[in-house]
């Protein structure tokens, strides 16, 4: 395996004029820490702490493009009044030696209109149960209205100091939306071919590419496969894949799911419907959720690298940095990333246990996460934030 000095994983590397000190990012992995949508102390001591613990670039997740974006009352949407508190967040992570990207999207149909206000848009009429609705399928003036609302939001990003955006483009939030033959069902120019498909996650990403200009790093956070039948599947990403290269992506992050229908998709491992249970806001969410829970949100055993296979497949068809995520909690499974290819990894559960994993990596220290993938941490976004539940002593 080597030591410290010997690891690739540990090099610096760059994404695009990005310099980054390694090759580890913390990945989007929403902390529930905005109440009210406002990014709150708790969420920058977050960041710092895993600038502190010696990540590359830490990713602030789940920020809304626009106000009804949003799923829940505690994710942040992009406006001039967050800046200040964004700001904060980005100089702390500076401080500790990091670089800061913020992951921005929307949640198209599954927008709850209790927290906007507005009846969710789609690319086609899809049932939201968050708000017992149906979704509204976006007009021509919605998408031009949406990709402004992204390229508004990147410019904000930049302006509170963020190094690099992320475009959510994947489980199943909009622009994967618009990807996944299961949701959109269009009949017009950007629905049926994966070309017509793509034409809308293609103009958000060259709308931002523009607000930002060439050599500001743009990351596309895509889908491997939704993970149903009836979904995206590989062979469709990896030509997903080219177009966001081609249309300006910086890099790519390979994941997979669709929270709506796969949440544990993307994790695998443990699903712990009791603690989400009491996660939720409204006794009608529990109840469905406590009778239906175990029936509709199926569970993926978990394994290292789960999405190894198919992200090769992305890595081999394009030019520009792919990031490997998913079980990825050992320096042995890093350094497999590095000899794949792959010019990154991106770490969720085993940093929000081990913030500091990196540092100690680096001091010859660490070798391998003991995060079970229990997945209690998930329950705890809704909860007051997330956090290891496994390292309460009484648990
Ligand atoms: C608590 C939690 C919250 C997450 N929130 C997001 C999110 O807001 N956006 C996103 O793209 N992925 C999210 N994810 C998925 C992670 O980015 C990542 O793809 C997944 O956890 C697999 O990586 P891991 O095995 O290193 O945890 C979340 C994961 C966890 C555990």
């Amino acid at each position: 395996m080597g030591t410290p000095a010997t690891l690739k994983v540990l090099t610096p590397t760059r994404i695009d004029g990005l310099s980054l000190r390694n090759r580890i990012i913390r990945t989007a992995a929403f902390e529930g820490m905005c109440r009210g949508g406002v990014p709150s102390d708790a969420l920058r001591d977050h960041h710092a702490a895993l600038a502190q613990g010696g990540v590359a670039m830490t990713t602030v997740a789940y920020c809304s493009v626009s106000e009804d974006g949003r799923t829940y009352g505690h994710q942040m949407w992009m406006r001039e009044a967050i800046v200040p508190a964004l700001r904060g967040i980005t100089d702390a992570v500076h401080a500790g030696g990091a670089a800061a990207s913020i992951q921005l999207g929307h949640c198209g149909y599954f927008a709850s209109s209790k927290v906007t206000g507005e009846r969710p848009i789609a690319p086609s009429r899809a049932l939201n149960l968050y708000g017992l609705s149906f979704s509204r399928p976006m007009t021509g003036a919605d998408m031009t209205r949406v990709a402004a609302d992204f390229a508004r939001s990147a410019r904000l990003a930049a302006e509170a100091g963020f190094d690099a955006v992320e475009l959510h483009a994947g489980h199943g939030y909009l622009l994967s939306q618009f990807l996944s033959p299961f949701t959109n069902r269009r009949v017009d120019e950007h629905g049926g071919s994966l070309e017509n498909r793509l034409r809308f996650p293609l103009a958000v990403l060259g709308a931002v590419r523009d607000s930002l200009g060439p050599e500001f790093p743009v990351i596309v956070k895509m889908n491997l496969e939704d993970g149903f039948d009836g979904g995206l599947e590989i062979d469709e990403a990896v030509q997903a894949a080219r177009a966001f290269e081609e249309g300006g992506a910086s890099a790519l992050v390979a994941s997979g799911g669709f929270v709506s229908k796969t949440p544990f998709y993307m994790m695998r491992g443990n699903v712990p419907v009791l603690e989400m249970v009491k996660g939720q806001d409204s006794w009608v969410r529990q109840v469905g959720l406590f009778l239906f829970g175990r029936i509709f949100v199926q569970t993926y055993p978990y394994e290292d690298l789960f999405f190894l296979d198919k992200a090769r497949l992305v890595r081999a068809a394009v030019r520009i940095p792919v990031v490997l995520v998913g079980g990825v909690t050992s320096v042995a499974g890093m350094e497999r990333a590095m000899s794949e290819g792959f010019e990154l990894v991106a770490v969720g559960r085993a940093l929000v246990k081990e913030p500091d994993l990196v540092a100690r990596l680096a001091r010859g220290e660490w070798q391998a996460s003991d995060c079970d993938h229990c997945n209690r941490c998930v329950a705890e976004m809704d909860r007051g934030g997330v956090r290891c539940v496994c390292l309460d002593s009484d648990v």
